[in-house]
């Protein structure tokens, strides 16, 4: 069965570009509940952590250097279905194959600054939750 949580991360150069509020709101119209929301900026360090997966990936240090660069905005959604509905919402992970009305076509610049980060499982969905929020944090 599938859960009804995601986690979500708006990229620092969109945060800069002053458009989180008008994704939260495309995500809140979605039928999506903020479970719990902050902004802050990564470390270099926390960012490696946190996309340890990509290590082996040639864009790795570019990536984590990008994602450490300014505040993002950290967040758990709640929603039936949440991860994968939340991927259609955003769409493909670049911003050159998402499909029209997604949040990464309307709002991602290239492959790298794509706007916003969704997690790719329930597993990692909770992973990821717990590594910004503590249980105190989400409502
Ligand atoms: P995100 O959903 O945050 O998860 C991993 C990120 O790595 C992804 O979005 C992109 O920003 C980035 N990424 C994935 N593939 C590439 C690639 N081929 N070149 C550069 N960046 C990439």
């Amino acid at each position: 069965m599938s859960g009804n949580r995601t986690f979500t991360m708006i990229k620092p150069s969109t945060v800069s570009d002053g458009v989180a509020g008008a994704i939260l709101a495309r995500i809140q119209e979605a039928g999506f509940r903020i479970v719990a929301l902050k902004l802050t900026q990564l470390s270099l360090h926390q960012a490696g952590i946190f996309y340890l997966v990509h290590r082996e990936r040639p864009f790795y240090h570019d990536l984590i250097a990008f994602m450490s660069s300014g505040p993002v905005v950290a967040v758990i959604l709640e929603k039936e279905n949440a991860v994968e509905d939340f991927r259609t919402l955003i769409g493909a992970t670049d911003p050159a194959k998402a499909a029209e009305g997604t949040i990464r076509k309307l709002f991602a610049k290239n492959l790298q600054e794509n706007a916003i980060h969704g997690s790719d499982s329930d597993e990692n969905a909770m992973i990821e939750g717990s590594f910004f929020f503590s249980g105190l944090e989400q409502f």
